[in-house]
């Protein structure tokens, strides 16, 4: 791997954050992308760069966006999967959780992640086989082992009507009785990368988008998590299930999942 594709994606999400902070000091247009799902002005400003220097650096390098879609050629052996701004309701509102998210895939396999959160002043990153990083700091996940003690997050896609959201309302509340305590943060990105900090110990959503997860997917693993479908299969793109967890819960998660047949839902 070239070396310096990891210092690259860490000055990229740096650059997008700093202008992702300037956008919410002097403000910014929103948009409807249909429904409830909105876009900002940020959010393409971010965008614009990091692709900007994706193509100048790389030119041969794949290219998926969540503004943009797919660039360049698929054959790459190289392609880049960025999220300008996970958690734009949260920026919109001038909520500070939310992160630019850039993952790195070499031959189908995830090679660097870095999640940045620049109003929170923290970068989460990893590359495979070194570990998962916050600044310098050597992430591990949690080790809490029964349900009871866990603190979990989740959410659910925007479209109000999707048969899914019922299906997610229903295991968060059950999880509600049963575990420490029940988040809904609103950037998958950053709550995969809480996980592997060892400060959430698990989550799921249905539907996300391989630019929501990406990046915090090789992150957490890196830290001894594992982030899969609903039942333990490896992720599909195509529906979007995940559930991520330190590990150590998987299996239970997995069976309160079934329970409530939240694993053939799609
Ligand atoms: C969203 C966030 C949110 C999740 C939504 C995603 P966006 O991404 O990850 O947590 O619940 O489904 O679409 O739109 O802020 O990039
Ligand atoms: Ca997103
Ligand atoms: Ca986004």
């Amino acid at each position: 791997m070239p070396l310096h594709l990891l210092q690259i994606a860490k000055k990229l999400a740096h650059d997008a954050g700093k202008l992702a902070l300037e956008y919410q000091e002097n403000g910014f247009k929103v948009e409807s992308k249909g429904g409830v799902d909105i876009v900002t002005e940020a959010d393409k400003a971010c965008e614009r760069l990091i692709l900007k220097t994706i193509k100048d650096n790389f030119p041969d390098h794949a290219i998926l966006t969540e503004e943009s879609g797919s660039i360049g050629d698929p054959k790459s052996e190289y392609k880049w999967i960025v999220d300008p701004i996970d958690g734009t309701v949260n920026f919109a509102h001038g909520l500070p959780y939310y992160c630019v998210s850039i993952a790195i895939i070499h031959k189908g396999i995830p090679i660097i992640g870095v999640v940045e959160a620049p109003a929170l002043g923290e970068v989460f990153w990893a590359k495979q086989g070194h570990g998962a990083f916050c600044g310098k700091r050597k992430l591990q996940v949690s080790k809490t082992s029964h349900i009871q003690k866990m603190l979990f997050s989740y959410g659910y896609p925007y479209d109000r009507k999707d048969p899914v959201r019922k299906m997610t309302h229903k295991i968060a509340y059950d999880m509600h009785s049963t575990c420490r305590g029940v988040r809904r943060l609103g950037s998958s990105a950053l709550e995969g990368a809480y996980i592997a900090a060892g400060r959430l110990d698990a989550f799921f959503h249905y539907k996300l988008k391989p630019w929501d997860i990406a990046a915090a997917k090789i992150i957490l693993e890196e830290a001894g998590g594992i982030m899969t479908d609903m039942n333990g299969a490896l992720l599909s793109p195509k529906n979007g299930r995940v559930l991520a967890s330190n590990g150590t819960l998987h299996h239970d998660l997995i069976k309160v999942i079934k329970d409530h047949g939240g694993d053939l839902i799609n």
